[in-house]
């Protein structure tokens, strides 16, 4: 337990630093002969209704604001295109990316005649699995359609508030069913380490999953920003346990595998062509839309969290930023170890010839810590994180998601002060 407590103390306060923006940002065009694969990642940030524990950049839908907002996504799109970026890969994300589904394809088809894109990753929730959008999405060339669902306990959905508009566990289960083997990939995605869930609920998941035979599952453990910490209080029970997170996530580890082979710390897929999480398999990434954070030339950078800003700086062209972080040739050396090993594997040698050998130096401690404490193997230039050193990622990204969260919280909270 101390040793989790540690990584959780040091993954905070270096994440803290990370994520320390100054106002403003601007982008400079692309370097001619520039050959690294990048995402385009954009943002929905639309629902339907909105989630007690959810920290993502989200709003109650409106239609006339949201189609305008579609309008703005295909303008930034184009913006990146005069440039000189090329994506090879987007991802939708949200909030609700199918809201608007026609809206959606309209901003896909534009995507793929302006970048030449090989997968597109779409986010979703069950009620929008209806035979009409699965034909949409299909038809634009989704690749990787994933779906929330975080349970199927009808208790838990309906302290999630989800059960009244997403539908009963069993209901879920059946929209799956019906979807499975339409896409490349179906990916659920599942919360562990509710308050109220016990042991015998998430074994009756598991359970579940297994008997559908999705293509992909990602397990997120539930991480709590400090302003969603009272809605969840108040909401799903009490506060979040990070006792309980390590017995939860071995059960899970446990019962899913081998008949799913670990892809991320939390991702489990049935095969091994499958794109899952896409910090892990591009080293750099655009963000468009309304609070996208983006990845590119080591900066990281954020757009407006004012929707109505960010529609009125698209339409005259100016990029929508709020804010932007120049990452050092040493944190850019942590950001990719972190992500990489997040992704299992990390090859040292392909990292000291990015970052002119000085990977093992800048690396040693962190290296020599996971290793002696059976988290990492290393063999000649490869390292490997074990299962144990897999749940030591699974606190890292939940303090670096819990991170990113909080500054979500911040910008906006200045957005609401604004107005
Ligand atoms: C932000 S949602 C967007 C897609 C869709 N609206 C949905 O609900 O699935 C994507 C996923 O993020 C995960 N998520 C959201 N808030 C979370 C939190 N506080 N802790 C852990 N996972 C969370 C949920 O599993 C959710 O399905
Ligand atoms: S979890 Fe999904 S549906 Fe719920 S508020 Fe967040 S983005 Fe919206």
């Amino acid at each position: 337990m101390l040793i989790e407590k540690f990584i959780t103390y040091v993954a905070r306060k270096k994440n803290f630093r990370y994520l320390q923006f100054s106002p403003g940002s601007t982008l400079s065009a692309l370097p001619a002969a520039d050959n690294t694969q990048r995402l385009l990642y954009v943002h929905v940030p639309f629902c339907e209704e909105l989630c007690p524990y959810c920290s993502f950049h989200r709003v109650v839908f409106q239609e006339g604001l949201a189609r305008a907002y579609f309008d703005a996504l295909r303008k930034e799109m184009l913006m990146y295109n005069r440039l000189g970026y090329a994506f090879s890969a987007v991802y939708v994300g949200g909030g609700t990316p199918t809201i608007l589904i026609e809206e959606l394809a309209q901003t896909l088809r534009l995507a793929k005649q302006t970048f030449p894109i090989r997968e597109i990753s779409v986010e979703t929730n069950p009620n929008h699995l209806t035979s009409q959008n699965i034909d949409e999405l299909k038809a634009v060339g989704v690749n990787r359609l994933s779906v929330g669902v975080q349970s199927f306990d009808d208790g838990l959905l309906q302290a999630a508030e989800r059960y009244h508009k997403y539908g009963s566990g069993g209901e879920i289960a059946e929209r799956l069913k019906l979807t499975q083997g339409h896409f490349d990939t179906l990916n659920v995605d599942m919360i562990f380490n509710f308050p109220s869930q016990t042991m015998a609920m998430l074994e009756k998941d598991l359970s579940i999953l297994l008997s559908l035979g999705v293509d992909q599952i990602t397990y997120y453990p539930l991480m709590p920003s400090a302003y969603a910490k009272e809605a969840m209080r108040k909401k799903l029970g009490g506060s979040v346990d990070f006792k309980r997170e390590k017995k939860f996530y071995m059960k899970i580890t446990e019962m899913l595998e081998p008949e799913y082979r670990p892809s991320t710390a939390w991702c489990f897929s049935k095969s091994s062509s499958m794109i899952d999480e896409y910090v892990v398999h591009f080293a750099e990434y655009a963000g468009i839309g309304s609070g996208s954070i983006g990845y590119l030339q080591g900066t990281v950078y954020a757009n407006t969290f004012d929707i109505g800003d960010y529609i009125e700086r698209v339409s005259r062209s100016v990029f929508p930023f709020v804010g932007r972080k120049d990452s050092s040739p040493k944190e850019r050396l942590r950001y990719e170890f972190l992500m990489r090993l997040f992704g299992l594997r990390l090859d040292l040698s392909q990292l000291a010839a990015k970052f002119r050998g000085n990977a093992y130096r800048c690396l040693w401690l962190e290296i020599l810590f996971f290793s002696t404490a059976g988290a990492l193997k290393k063999r000649g230039h490869l390292l490997t994180l074990t299962r144990k050193g897999r749940y030591y990622w699974v606190i890292m990204m939940r303090e670096f998601f819990i991170g990113v969260n909080n500054f979500r919280d911040y910008c906006r909270a200045a957005v609401n002060h604004k107005s």
